[in-house]
């Protein structure tokens, strides 16, 4: 990408992906990323669990009722984790973590999704989290924000459109409403 906010324009999320894997270092890449992600009080109470297996990413696209579909097709998924005794701002910190890699992903060429797990529930009314965490062997106290679905995109997506922007959304000075 030739600069970030072209970057930006262009990224939409990709739930659609081909069998071509993922470079091993582009995986150490995107890592990279979210280990360089800022954190409250550089708290760092985030850790992942990346997986490739490819019944193990079927049994995880069922940790909600819908969309989780994404993770059965993906090369790769990464499960986004933090620690909530390391950090009351551990959402923010493992969302930020989780974006960092998605736009690192689109600079390499690859799709990615932000499958949500905090607050679902599976088909059978289990936690999402709960659920993710058994079928990964991840310790109780460590909390599951979403998985990022990653692969070589198999869809096409039309770029942001700038005159279409919610600039209704933007305040000057102070609140106005919009009539
Ligand atoms: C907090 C959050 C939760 C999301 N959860 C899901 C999800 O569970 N499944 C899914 O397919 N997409 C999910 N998405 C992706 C959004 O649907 C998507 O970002 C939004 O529709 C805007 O589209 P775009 O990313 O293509 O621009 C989520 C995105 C965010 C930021």
């Amino acid at each position: 990408m030739e600069n970030f906010h072209e970057l930006l324009v262009n990224r939409h999320s990709i739930r659609k992906y081909t069998d071509t894997e993922i470079p091993g270092d582009y995986v150490k890449t995107i890592l990279e990323a979210a280990l360089m992600a800022p954190s409250s009080k550089r708290s760092q109470p985030w850790q992942f669990v990346v997986v490739e297996e490819k019944r193990m990413l079927e049994t995880l696209s069922h940790c909600k009722e819908a969309g989780a579909a994404p993770i059965a097709h993906c090369s790769l998924a990464i499960v986004v984790t933090a620690d909530p005794e390391k950090g009351d701002a551990w959402i923010e910190d493992a969302a930020i973590a989780a974006t960092y890699m998605q736009l690192q992903a689109e600079d390499l060429g690859l799709g990615s999704c932000w499958i949500q797990i905090r607050g679902r529930f599976t088909a059978d009314g289990m936690s999402a989290d709960e659920y993710v965490k058994e079928n990964l062997n991840i310790p109780a106290n460590m909390m599951v924000l979403c998985i990022v679905t990653l692969g070589y995109k198999d869809e096409e997506r039309k770029p942001f459109n700038a005159d279409k922007l919610l600039w209704e959304r933007i305040h000057l000075d102070e609140w106005r409403e919009q009539e």
